[in-house]
């Protein structure tokens, strides 16, 4: 049976982690933060001082890390490496630049998208990346690529960071996702940007609940659209 996928891309601070889990328990699918796998390999690279042109020693290092989540009784996910907990190393701003510069390496990529192919193998989930819709799974029941202004993205990514956030924290976290995003859209492989056939979502200036609830909405009705064909 071909599993029921809902994709969403989108840069960072489009709000894609929260409406993505939130969404997949509206459906009751699994949810997945491919981002999380790729800031592992980052993580790790990082701990062991492999440089992103080593590509033989990245490839390696995937090929023997098993990466797995499991969720604990709070309903938090944590992401574990060989069973490492890795699930707060991998939320700093240094671990999204690491995942940003490996992520652009093919290598990587191959073996990544394998593994999160294997997860959807198990029934409906709701995955989000940047390549979802493009390249890990284009024939996904309802494609979205959320969005929100640069400003809008560089507050919410600084408020996940810190409680209290100044005017030059935001500055700072701006260049720090500007940065991050000209990478992941102009590498050569998978690079960050709509699915032809994505629906583009602007979440600047809209809650949390009604961009769920537009997302489940549409993806009911194309289901419903699809067990009629
Ligand atoms: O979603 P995130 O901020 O946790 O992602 C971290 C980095 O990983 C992002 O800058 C680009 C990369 N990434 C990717 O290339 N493909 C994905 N499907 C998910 C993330």
């Amino acid at each position: 049976m071909k599993p029921v996928v809902v994709a969403i891309d989108g840069p960072a601070g489009a709000g894609k982690s929260t409406v993505s889990r939130r969404l997949a328990q509206l459906l009751g699918f699994q949810y997945v933060d491919t981002g999380a796998m790729y800031r592992v390999v980052g993580v790790l690279a990082a701990e062991r001082r492999i440089a992103c042109e080593d590509v033989e020693a990245l490839d390696r290092l995937c090929r023997e890390t098993s990466i797995t989540f499991r969720d604990d009784a709070e309903g938090r996910t944590h992401v574990y490496a060989d069973g490492r907990d890795l699930t707060d190393a991998i939320r700093t701003p240094e671990a999204a630049q690491w995942a940003s510069k490996v992520s652009a390496v093919p290598q990587v990529r191959a073996h990544l998208v394998a593994q999160q192919r294997a997860l959807a193998a198990k029934g409906g989930v709701v995955m989000e990346g940047r390549d979802i819709g493009t390249v890990v799974f284009p024939d996904a029941v309802a494609k979205f690529f959320l969005d929100a202004s640069p400003r809008e993205r560089a507050r919410r990514r600084a408020a996940e960071l810190h409680q209290q956030v100044s005017e030059d924290e935001i500055e700072r976290v701006a260049r720090d996702i500007a940065e991050r995003d000209a990478r992941d859209r102009t590498r050569a492989h998978a690079p960050l940007k709509p699915a032809h056939d994505a629906v583009y979502v602007d979440t600047t200036g809209k809650s949390i609940d009604e961009v769920v609830q537009l997302l489940y909405e549409i993806v009911t009705a194309r289901r419903a659209e699809l067990a009629r064909l």
